[in-house]
This record gives structure tokens, sequence and C-alpha cells, in this order.
């Protein structure tokens, strides 16, 4: 068949998966643990619903699928030997934020899928695994990459320590998982794992401001996340003169104008408090506790590090003056990852094949990518996202762009074919 014959065959299977996939999207938004949006977390009834859905779509891509203990799902598609061959691994989260979009996530998961189903029966000289991340948000512990650190086995002892709103350990919440799910396989990653493959939606404005598609991933910013706690003296709104007051809350919002100040002044350094409460919430009472979050980024570690520390430091320096106590504590700091060069140009030269243009692309968004790429080479592939519009209902991808990285991906695992049979050949050599 030529090239060219065989191209546009490629791209009108792209064109059928990209509608499957978009209708798919659309029926695994309504797995949610809250009706009325889109929420679900590590574990939750929701993320079981997904799994029951997406369990007949795999198996009738002629994959074998099992859910890890971690609560990721796994699906396996054999190589033209088998499973005893090296694996490349697509894969993306299936949990959300609150109020969460249609595609973060998930979309990267159903590409993966839709990758298996377009090779239509064909094996590879690898066997794909395709992996639905129990959790990468972070939403439930406030911790991110549960599902894909079980993979790399980096569940530290620390980490498991971490509690939920009800004060469960994400220990506890695996063990009940595990008892509850006998079946669920070990999570640790098959060693002849030789790679990784994500497609994500940007979930900025550059591909749409640059008119592109797809964006090849050359490194994911690094991100501190901390827990701070304001401790004044809750008192009488009516009574106590503002000079007597020790105002948790006006604190806390005198440290957050902070912290916006202090990010605008550094170039392409992102901070944010999503998370703020205020204790003990009373109309009429001066708040004497106030406990917020706060989620720092840039693509230079030293650059990210300092900036926590100017923050925190403020945050101190703002108690005092005011008579207060604070507590503050960075509970998870993830490095900034380049990924590897080579997936790099094999994703590039794969997007130039299907007959695209692309550029390559800093992502300030965390991905589990940036976990696997600390044990296998690693790409990620982004794809436009209408407005930039992320972690909110009105997040939207087009389907033609979703035919794009079908097309392209149908063409890097082809790439990848002949990647892994030069390694062979070099170390036969
Ligand atoms: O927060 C992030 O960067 C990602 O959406 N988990
Ligand atoms: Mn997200
Ligand atoms: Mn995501």
């Amino acid at each position: 068949m030529s090239t060219v014959v065989r191209d546009s065959l490629r791209a009108a299977i792209a064109r059928d998966s990209a509608a499957t996939l978009m209708a798919r999207c659309a029926a695994l938004a309504a797995c949610t643990d809250k009706p009325g949006e889109i929420l679900r977390t590590f574990l939750s009834p929701a993320m079981e619903l997904v799994h029951e859905r997406m369990r007949p779509w795999l198996k009738s891509a002629g994959m074998e699928v099992s859910v890890d203990r971690a609560g990721s799902l796994r699906a396996l598609y054999p190589s033209q030997a088998g499973l005893d061959a090296p694996r490349l691994a697509i894969g993306s989260h299936l949990d959300t934020v609150p109020n969460a979009g249609a595609y973060d996530g998930v979309l990267g998961v159903l590409m993966g899928l839709a990758l298996v189903e377009a090779l239509g029966g064909r094996r590879l000289p690898f066997a794909i695994e395709v992996v639905g991340f129990s959790d990468e948000e972070g939403t439930r512990f406030g911790v991110p990459f549960i599902g894909s650190r079980a993979l790399v086995n980096r569940l530290s002892d620390a980490l498991l320590l971490s509690k939920d709103e009800d004060g469960l350990t994400i220990g506890d919440a695996l063990s009940r998982y595990a008892a509850a799910h006998r079946e669920a396989v070990d999570p640790l990653l098959d060693p002849r794992t030789a790679g990784y493959l994500e497609f994500h939606i940007e979930q900025g404005p550059v591909l749409e401001n640059r008119n592109l598609a797809l964006g090849i991933v050359q490194a994911l910013a690094g991100q501190s996340r901390c827990h701070l706690v304001f401790h004044g003296r809750a008192g009488h709104a009516g009574t106590t003169p503002m000079q007597l007051r020790r105002d948790a809350l006006a604190a806390a919002a005198e440290w957050v104008s902070f912290v916006e100040r202090t990010a605008l002044s550094f170039s392409g350094l992102v901070a944010t408090v999503g998370q703020i409460a205020a204790e003990p919430g009373g109309v009429n009472v001066i708040p004497g506790v106030v406990r917020c979050s706060l989620d720092v980024r840039h693509a230079d570690d030293a650059v990210r590090s300092h900036a926590v520390k100017v923050v925190l430091d403020e945050a101190r320096s703002i108690a005092s003056r005011r008579g207060l106590s604070v507590e503050a504590e960075e509970y998870h700091t993830q490095s900034a990852v380049h990924l590897d060069p080579t997936m790099i140009s094999l994703a590039d030269s794969a997007v130039h094949q299907a007959g695209y243009k692309t550029m390559r692309i800093t992502s300030g968004a965390g991905h589990d990518a940036m976990v696997m790429a600390e044990h296998m080479p690693a790409a990620m592939v982004f794809l436009r996202n209408p407005g930039g519009v992320s972690h909110h209902p009105d997040e939207s991808v087009l389907e033609v762009d979703v035919a794009a990285a079908v097309h392209m991906g149908l063409h890097f695992l082809d790439e990848f074919a002949v990647f892994l049979e030069k390694k062979e050949s070099d170390r036969l050599a």
C-alpha cells in the first residue's frame, strides 16, 4: 500500500475514532460523585463507575483489563509475541478537580484506547498498556500523583499518612480498596515497559494563539504545595475595637495579596491560594483561625523554591506584626521535569508525518508524565484547548484536533517500533 493511500486511510480512521472518543468523554462526564458537576476523587464510587463503563470498550479492543491495588485501570494489548515483550504505556488520569471539565485526564486514557482500536487488530513488536490513573489531581488527600507513584514504587510511608477530610489516611484507603477488590493486581509497572506517552489538553492558550492542533511537551514546571494556618484570637465583632483584634482572616488576606504581588514580580512564576477557610465562621465573630493552601509553580526549581521561601517568610512577619502566629508547611514538592529528547523527536516526526505543524511547549500544569519520566523515556502531546479554559466546566477540545492526535499517534507507534528495533540491534552489536 503506498504511503499516500496508507495515510489517507489513517486520516479516515482517525476521524472516526475522534467522534467515538468525544462521545465517550461525554459518557464518562456523567460519572460523578457530585450531581450537577463533574467530580471524581481517589477510589470514589464515581471512579468505580468509570471503570465499569470503560471495561467493555477496552475488552472489545482486544485488551486484558484489570484494576491495580492503587485503584488505577490497567489494560494490556499484546504484541506480536504476546505479552512477553517490551511495552509502551499510554495513559493519563481519570480523577478530576471539583467542578471539572470533561477532558482533563480522561482524554489521554481514551486516546490510548483509540490508538489500540485504530490498529484494527494489527499487533506491533511491542505490547501497549493503557493506564487510567486513580489520582493525579490530589483532590481528596491534597497530595497529587498517587496513581502514577504506585506504578513506580514511590508511595512513601510519609505520603501514606496523608489524611482526607474524614481523617482517613491514604494507607487506610488503599487497604480498604484492596480488601474490597481481591482481584486487583500489583500496581508496579512491568520492568519491560520501555516508554510512556501521554496525550492531554494543554489547559492554556498557547496552541490556540499559534493556531496549532498539537504541541510537543519538552518540560513541565516544578510545583510546591503548602498548608498554612494563621492563629489569631476569635472575638465579638461588635465589641472588640479594631486596634485590639488578632484577626486571622485580615492577616491571611494581607498575605494573599503579597503572594499575588510576588508572583507578578518573577517572570514565569505562578502562585495560587485555592483554598481558604475561616474559623469559627460566624458572621459576627472575628476569625480566630484561618487555614489556607498555596500552590507555586515555575520551570526553574531555584526560582520556585526562592519564591516559596519569600512568601512563607512574609506570612511569619505579617503574623508577628499583628500579634498572631502562623504554621506553614511545604507538604508536596515536585521538581521540574525535562522529557526525553529521543521520545520528543519521535513525537515530532510523527506529527509531521501526519501532516501537521507543531511546537515545543513547556507545561505549567503537572501531569503523570512527570512521575513516569523519572523512570523511563516519556513524551507528552498537548491538544489545543479553546479559550485555554480548564479545571472548569467550559473546558473543551476540538474533535478535529483529537483526530490529529490519533493520526499522529499511529505514526508514533510505528516510530516507537523502529526505535525499539534500533535499541535492540545496538544492544546486540
Ligand atoms: O494541578 C495541575 O497542574 C494538574 O491539573 N494536576
Ligand atoms: Mn488537572
Ligand atoms: Mn490533568
